[in-house]
């Protein structure tokens, strides 16, 4: 087992838009697995390359502590994502990186990604609900946007000013 250290809002590599990957080897796949094994350990059902401190075009997603019907672990290299429609959902969101937050955020209820898995191969995913809004979460990661910059300014200063200061306090 590795658990890697969940970065936290603030850290700067969670604002970088990641590195698209290039060497499908036993590397990232051990990475993937150690991706794996720090989600559920805090048990999210997604975590993004990023919030381990890796600037890489990497997502894992288990929706099913959360959805019991969702669909079976994925692992996503270089995701890229489309919207079929305009049709959007509201819903609340949380994310490891920003823990004891969460804010209604609007998404896409619809989405299409194509990746590749972590052996190279292309993968193409069809989603709808909360596998749709989790996959456009982590993808965000990716490109270094975090669900607070989809809420309201408003919200978001007062979130941030509720983070700084539970920071502050420890
Ligand atoms: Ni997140």
């Amino acid at each position: 087992m590795a658990i890697l250290d969940i970065r936290l809002l603030g850290d700067e590599v969670l604002r970088v838009p990641a590195a698209p990957v290039e060497a499908f080897d036993e590397e990232l796949q051990g990475f993937v697995e150690h991706m794996f094994e720090t989600m559920y350990h805090a048990e999210g059902i997604g975590l993004a390359a990023p919030q381990v401190g890796v600037s890489k075009r990497i997502t894992v997603l288990d929706i099913r502590a959360s959805d019991e019907n969702g669909p079976q672990p994925v692992a996503l290299i270089n995701p890229s994502v489309t919207f079929p429609d305009d049709e959007t959902e509201r819903a609340t969101e949380g994310c490891l990186s920003i823990p004891g937050f969460d804010e209604v955020v609007e998404r896409a209820w619809r989405v299409r990604v194509d990746a590749v898995d972590p052996t190279g191969t292309p993968l193409q995913l069809e989603a709808e609900g909360l596998f749709a809004r989790a996959l456009q979460h982590e993808i965000d990661h990716l490109d270094g946007i975090l669900f607070i910059d989809r809420i309201s300014p408003l919200k978001r200063r007062m979130l941030l000013k509720k983070w700084r200061k539970a920071q502050e306090e420890g």
